[in-house]
C-alpha cells in the first residue's frame, strides 16, 4: 500500500511488515523520514533537531530558517554543490561546465503493479496486486534536469525496490558524471556493515565490522561484479545474530562495475548508496534524452540474517528468476571439466556419459574445448562451430546417444570472448574492447567483445541461434573467464567513450533476453570463471549459477554458507568431485562432498571414465538419497544454525520443508579436536508443537525441544572432513 498525505506531505509505503516514509519539506526537498519495522501512522518532522549550523553547513538559497541545511537533513537523492558535502547520489555537468543541481519535488504518481525496467534485469510481479509503485517526479527549476525516483512496495514480503530515471528536459547536451540508484539516510550510525571480499575460488567471504565515519567504498572496477565483492550493502545492529535482530539489505540488479558506499556524517546520520560505479563512467544525454539506473532491492528483518536471507531467497526464487525453470525441480548433471579438461573426443564422452547413467545422473554437461579448434585456452573463442578433430561426425551423434541414454544434454559456451588465435577475431579485430592504440592486455589468452556494439552482438546471437537450432541442447553453461581493460569502443565517439562499460552490460543483458525468449526450455546456468558474476542480474535470466570454481568441500562448505545470505540454494550450483582436489589438493570424505553438493543444486565432477566400484557405490546411494529429498533441499527454507566462519572446526545447517513436516539437519566436521567439547545444535524453522521422529528412530522428539534445547551432535563427528546428516519427519 501507498498513501500519500497531502497535508503532512507524507509518503508512506508499506505493508504489514515493513513501512518506508518519505517527505517533502518546504513543499521542495524530499527527504527520508523512516525504514524499518511497521509504524501505523508517521510525524515526520516533529522532533528532527532544529539547530544553526549554517556556518559550514549552508542553508538553501532564498532561506531564512539557519535551521535547515541539505548538509544535514535526512534525504533521498542528493546531489552536490547547493549545500551538501557530503556523498551525492548523481552528478551532472552541463553545456556550460557548471555542476550544481537543485532538485525539487514536483508531482508524483501512485500505481498498482510494478512496471518493467526498459533493457534492464528487474524484480517482476505477476499480478498488479502483487505491489504498488510510487514514482516521484523530481526537477531542477534552472538546469531543466528531471528526475524521476521509482519506489516499488511488495504487499507480502518486507521489501522495496528502487530506481532512477535521469531526463534532460533542457534543450542543451549534458553529461551524467554519476547516477546512482539509491541513496538513502539512516538517522543513527549504531550499524555493523556486511561485506562479502573474495577472489577467484576464494569467493564471498563472510565479513562485518562496525561503520566508521567518513566514507567506506566497496566496489567493482573490474567490468563485472566479481569475484572480489558482491553489489550489495548489508547493515545489521550490533546485537543483531543469525536468530534475531534488524538487518537490512540492499542488493543492486546489476552485473557491471558498481559502487556501495556508507557515509556517516558529522552528526552520525548515515548515507547509504548504491549503483554504477561512477569511476570510470559518464553518459551524454542529448535533450530530450534521459538515463535508467538499474535497480536497487532492499530487504529488511527482524528475524536476524537468516529472516534476512529467506526474505530475498524467497523474492528472487518468485520475483527475480524469470522463465519455466524458476519452479522446476533441477536435474544431476555431470560435468566432464575437471576429468578431462580439454581433451575428450566422442568416444571417451560417451563412456563418460553410459557411467554417469548407471549412477543415476540426469544431464551430461560438456564443458569447455567442443568448439573451433580448441585444444587449450589459446584459440577459438568466437567460432560457435563444432571443432571436426574431437567430433568428425559433428556433435549430433553424441547428442542422440544421450538423449537415447534418456539424460539431458548441456554445452559451454563463452559468448563474450574472443581469441585472437579464431576465424572471429582473423574477421574483425576492431570488435574487442580497445583503447585506441593501447596495447590489449591479456586475461586467460583472450580478449572481451564489445557487445555495446549491436553487429558485434548480432553475430554471436546468429551464431548461437543457428547453433540450437540444429542441436537440441537442454541446459548451457555460460562462462566468462577475464574482467575488462583497456575499456574503449572502436565505434565510440570521444565524448561517449566512458559509457562503454555500462553499453556492454546492457548488450550483454539484450543478449541474454534474446536468447532466452527464443530459447525458454534451455536452462542456463552462470558462470564466470567461478562464481564471479554471481549477481541478481545475471540471475534474472539464469536460474542458477555456479558458486566457485573452488571444488573443494571444506573450502565449499564457508562460500556457500555466505553465499545462502543472498541466495537460495537452489541458485547455486555445487558438484561432488575427486580427490585429492584439484584446487585445494585436500581430501575430503565422499560423505562431505556429497552433503556439501546437496547443499546446492547437486552434480559431479567426477572422473567418470574411470570405474572405482567403491566411489561408485557410495555416488549411487547419494543420488539415490538426494532424489528422495530433492524438492525439500531445493524448495525448502533454508537456515544456518552453525557458522564456519566463527568456528574453525565445524558448521551446521539445515533445510525445512514449506509445512514444516520434514527437514535435513547437516553437520560438518572441519577440523576435529581431541577430547572435543560436547556440541549441542540448536534447530530452527520446526513446528514447536509437533513431534518429529529422527531417521526412523523409534524416539520421539518435540519440534520445541529440538529448538529450544536442541540436539547433540552424537556420536561426534571425530575426524577431519566428515559430515552428517539427519532426517526429520513429523509424526503423523
Ligand atoms: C571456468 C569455469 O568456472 C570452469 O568450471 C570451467 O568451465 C572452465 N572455465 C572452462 O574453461
Amino acid at each position: 500500500m501507498i498513501t500519500w498525505n497531502a497535508e503532512q506531505q507524507v509518503f508512506h509505503l508499506h505493508n504489514p511488515l515493513i513501512s518506508y516514509v518519505i517527505g517533502i519539506e518546504h513543499q521542495r526537498f524530499l527527504v527520508h523520514c523512516y525504514w524499518g519495522k511497521r509504524v501505523t501512522a508517521f510525524h515526520p518532522f516533529h522532533d528532527y533537531p532544529k539547530l544553526d549550523r549554517s556556518s559550514f553547513s549552508p542553508t538553501p538559497a532564498h532561506w531564512q530558517d539557519r535551521t535547515f541545511s541539505l548538509d544535514t537533513v535526512l534525504q533521498e537523492y542528493p546531489g552536490h554543490g547547493a549545500g551538501d558535502y557530503r556523498e551525492p547520489a548523481y552528478e551532472v555537468r552541463y553545456a556550460d561546465g557548471h555542476q550544481v543541481s537543485n532538485l525539487h519535488y514536483v508531482s508524483h504518481q501512485i500505481l498498482t503493479g510494478k512496471p518493467h525496467l526498459e533493457g534492464l534485469p528487474a524484480t517482476w510481479v505477476e499480478t498488479p496486486d502483487e505491489a504498488d509503485t510510487l514514482i516521484i517526479t523530481l526537477a531542477d527549476p534552472v538546469t531543466h534536469l528531471q528526475v524521476e525516483l521509482s519506489y516499488t512496495v511488495f504487499r507480502c514480503l518486507p521489501v522495496i525496490t528502487r530506481s532512477a530515471r535521469i531526463i534532460n528536459q533542457s534543450d542543451k547536451p549534458l553529461r551524467l558524471l554519476r547516477a546512482l540508484s539509491c541513496s538513502i539516510d539512516f538517522p543513527d550510525s549504531d550499524y555493523q556493515q556486511i561485506q562479502f571480499p573474495g577472489a577467484w575460488a576464494r569467493e564471498r567471504s563472510l565479513h562485518r565490522q562496525p561503520l566508521n565515519p567518513g566514507i567506506t567504498v566497496l566496489d567493482s572496477k573490474r567490468g563485472a561484479s566479481s569475484t572480489h565483492q558482491q553489489p550489495f550493502i548489508g547493515l545489521v545492529r550490533p546485537e543483531t545474530t543469525e536468530m534475531q535482530g534488524e538487518a537490512w539489505a540492499l542488493h543492486l540488479v546489476y552485473s557491471g562495475n558498481f559502487t556501495a558506499r556508507t557515509e556517516v556524517d558529522a552528526y552520525r546520520q548515515t548515507r547509504v548508496m548504491l549503483g554504477i560505479n561512477p569511476h570510470g563512467f559518464g553518459w551524454q544525454l542529448q535533450a530530450g534524452e534521459s538515463f535508467q539506473t538499474p535497480e536497487v532491492v532492499m530487504a529488511w528483518s527482524e528475524s536476524g540474517l537468516n529472516g534476512l536471507s529467506q526474505v530475498l531467497h524467497r523474492l528472487y526464487r518468485d520475483n527475480l528468476v524469470r522463465g519455466q525453470h524458476r519452479h522446476l525441480v533441477r536435474p544431476i548433471l555431470a560435468n566432464n571439466w575437471e576429468s578431462t579438461y580439454f581433451n575428450f573426443n566422442e568416444e571417451k564422452l560417451l563412456r563418460f556419459a553410459r557411467n554417469a547413467k548407471q549412477l543415476g545422473v540426469e544431464l551430461l554437461m560438456l564443458d569447455d574445448g567442443w568448439f573451433g579448434k580448441r585444444e587449450d585456452d589459446t584459440s577459438s573463442l568466437g567460432d560457435w562451430f563444432v571443432n571436426q578433430q574431437k567430433f568428425p561426425n559433428g556433435l549430433r551423434p553424441l547428442i542422440d546417444q544421450v538423449h537415447r541414454l534418456e539424460m539431458k544434454f548441456g554445452l559451454w559456451f563463452e559468448p563474450e570472448m574472443i581469441s585472437r588465435r579464431s576465424e572471429l577475431f582473423a574477421q574483425h579485430p576492431d570488435w574487442v574492447l580497445n583503447a585506441g592504440d593501447q596495447p590489449l592486455s591479456q586475461g586467460r589468452n583472450q580478449y572481451i567483445l564489445d557487445l555495446g556494439r549491436p553487429e558485434v552482438r548480432n553475430n554471436i546471437l546468429t551464431q548461437m541461434c543457428a547453433f540450437l537450432e540444429q542441436h537440441p541442447i537442454d541446459y548451457i553453461k555460460w562462462d566468462m573467464n577475464r574482467n575488462m581493460t583497456e575499456v574503449g569502443s572502436t565505434t565510440a565517439s570521444p565524448e561517449r567513450q566512458q559509457e562503454t562499460a555500462h553499453r556492454y552490460i546492457l548488450g550483454l543483458y539484450e543478449l541474454l533476453d534474446a536468447l532466452t525468449t527464443r530459447f525458454p526450455h534451455i536452462l542456463f546456468e552462470c558462470c564466470a570463471g567461478g562464481g564471479g558474476r554471481f549477481d541478481p542480474g545475471m540471475l534474472h535470466y539464469m536460474a542458477q549459477a555456479w558458486v566457485s570454481d573452488n571444488t573443494d568441500a571444506a573450502s565449499r562448505v564457508h562460500i556457500q554458507y555466505s553465499t545462502s545470505l543472498l541466495y537460495p540454494p537452489i541458485m547455486q550450483c555445487a558438484h561432488v568431485s575427486e580427490v585429492p582436489n584439484h584446487q585445494m589438493g585436500r581430501s575430503t570424505s565422499m560423505g562431505m562432498r556429497g552433503a556439501v553438493a546437496m547443499s546446492g543444486n547437486y552434480g559431479l565432477m567426477l572422473d567418470l571414465m574411470r570405474k572405482d566400484t567403491e566411489r561408485d557405490e557410495a555416488v549411487c546411494k547419494q543420488i539415490a538419497f538426494y532424489k528422495q529429498h530433492r524438492e525439500l533441499l531445493q524448495f525448502g527454507t533454508f537456515w544456518r544454525l552453525v557458522s564456519p566462519w566463527e568456528n574453525a572446526d565445524f558448521a551446521a545447517w539445515m533445510f525445512v520443508s514449506q509445512d514444516r513436516s520434514e527437514a535435513l539437519l547437516m553437520a560438518f566436521s572441519l577440523v576435529s579436536q581431541a577430547s572435543a567439547p560436547h556440541r549441542l545444535v540448536r534447530l530452527a524453522g520446526l513446528d514447536a508443537d509437533v513431534i518429529y521422529q529422527i531417521d526412523n528412530q523409534p524416539q520421539q522428539i518435540g519440534g520445541d525441544e529440538l529448538m529450544y534445547r536442541g540436539m547433540y551432535i552424537d556420536p561426534p563427528l571425530s575426524r577431519d572432513y566428515v559430515s552428517r546428516i539427519w532426517h526429520l519427519k513429523r509424526l503423523p
